[in-house]
């Protein structure tokens, strides 16, 4: 990209790319593409949670219309507050310890650039989510990679960070459920990562963006929860996935208030704040009946289930998804992400786009319809078959 330095430094987009791609297969002529390297949440947001934003709406009065408080509207952050009590056994103080922030995505720029520059490291899973390397790109520090073996269950051994880079590191990022492993943290993994930032005088940020969506009886922990998190843990909750509300670009920052409050700062000065009607349709979602969201982990996990049975069925080797709307998957040899697009008319996100930990893997989602997941499903067994058959 052209323009100031620091632009120079941000990644191709990566979402971007594979949508070009898509659009560009679909174009050909053959059967429709199924894409399952979306990672859009489809299933719509709880109903109680609308009509509260329609009501907002229309509320013809400044407070509504004009500009939000900046820093959320005081019940919001107690009912944040309020969820993070019942989901987490975690204490927040409102008014210190939580931030509104306009979706995750923004979190992670906020909280990169509350706390890392120019000479400092910051830790990024490998494979993670692609965003985190914008968010440093325009905070103008280093990353240096984090590797989740698959050996190790994709969790990080933090012992193996070279001391030059763990002298240097200021934020230490996570994401359990993880995107796109899809695996929930191990026993003993946030704690680690808690103990590391207290050695080494850095940060940890716990990206929860799939917190509800674990599966077999598992529960996605706040890294809050763990021993001496509130001094140096913060964490990103969105509302994107858990209540389907991905376009209303809404969700919050928890834990250590020095840092909220440099997020808070940031607020102030790049985004002033979220809608006041969207702030009302999240507490709405948050403070209602959490009935809708056990649904919707229940769709998931049927979505998970019948995709692993079709793979499994045609002779793929893949793990069962411990979370979010994901499976992780190494095909077989030679079966790449290019020829099932061209071939098999099925679009995956590749693996190496999530880091160098992710080549010769893939992401599929189960974000989509029934009816096109099985579709999907069916192309990928097809081809898997035909792979193996033809060795
Ligand atoms: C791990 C992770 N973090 C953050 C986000 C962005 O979430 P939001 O919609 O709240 O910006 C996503 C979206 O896919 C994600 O997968």
């Amino acid at each position: 990209m052209t323009g100031p330095p620091l632009l120079h430094r941000l990644p191709e987009q990566y979402f971007t790319r594979i949508l070009g791609a898509v659009a560009a297969a679909q174009a050909e002529p053959g059967p429709r593409v199924i894409d399952l390297g979306r990672g859009n949440p489809d299933l719509p947001p709880p109903p109680h949670a609308v009509a509260a934003l329609r009501d907002a709406a229309a509320e013809l009065t400044i407070p509504m219309h004009g500009y939000p408080k900046f820093q959320g509207e005081p019940d919001l952050r107690a009912a944040i507050a309020g969820r993070y009590r019942a989901d987490h056994g975690v204490v927040l103080d409102p008014d210190t310890e939580v931030a509104v922030v306009p979706g995750t995505k923004t979190g992670i720029m906020f909280a990169t650039l509350a706390t890392a520059g120019p000479g400092d490291v910051v830790l990024l899973p490998d494979p993670g989510y692609p965003d985190y390397h914008s968010a440093i790109a325009l905070a103008d520090a280093d990353e240096v990679a984090l590797p989740l073996e698959a050996s190790a269950g994709h969790q990080p051994d933090f012992d193996a960070v070279p001391r030059a880079d763990r002298e240097r590191t200021r934020l230490l990022v996570l994401n359990y459920p993880s995107n796109p492993c899809a695996v929930c943290a191990a026993p003993g993994t946030l704690d680690a990562a808690v103990a590391f930032a207290h050695a080494h005088g850095c940060v940890v940020l716990n990206d929860l963006a799939y917190g509800f969506l674990a599966y077999d009886g598992r529960r996605a922990a706040s890294v809050l929860e763990s021993p001496g998190a509130r001094d140096v843990a913060i964490e990103l909750w969105s509302a994107s996935k858990v209540y389907g509300m991905a376009g209303w670009r809404v969700g919050f920052a928890v834990g250590a208030a020095p840092v909220v409050a440099r997020i808070k700062a940031l607020v102030d000065h790049l985004t002033a704040g979220v809608f006041t009607g969207i702030q009302r349709g999240l507490l709405a979602a948050l403070s209602g009946d959490q009935g809708h969201v056990e649904e919707r982990r229940a769709v998931y996990l049927r979505r998970r289930d019948a995709l692993v049975a079709s793979l499994r069925a045609a002779g793929a080797e893949i793990d069962a998804p411990e979370g979010t709307f994901y499976a992780w998957w190494r095909p077989p040899e030679g079966l790449t992400p290019e020829r099932l697009l061209r071939e098999h008319r099925v679009a995956v996100a590749p693996g190496e786009g999530f880091g160098a930990r992710g080549a010769g893997w893939v992401r599929l989602s189960f974000a989509l319809a029934e009816e096109d997941l099985a579709e999907g499903g069916a192309r990928l067994a097809a081809a898997v078959a035909e792979t193996v058959a033809s060795r």
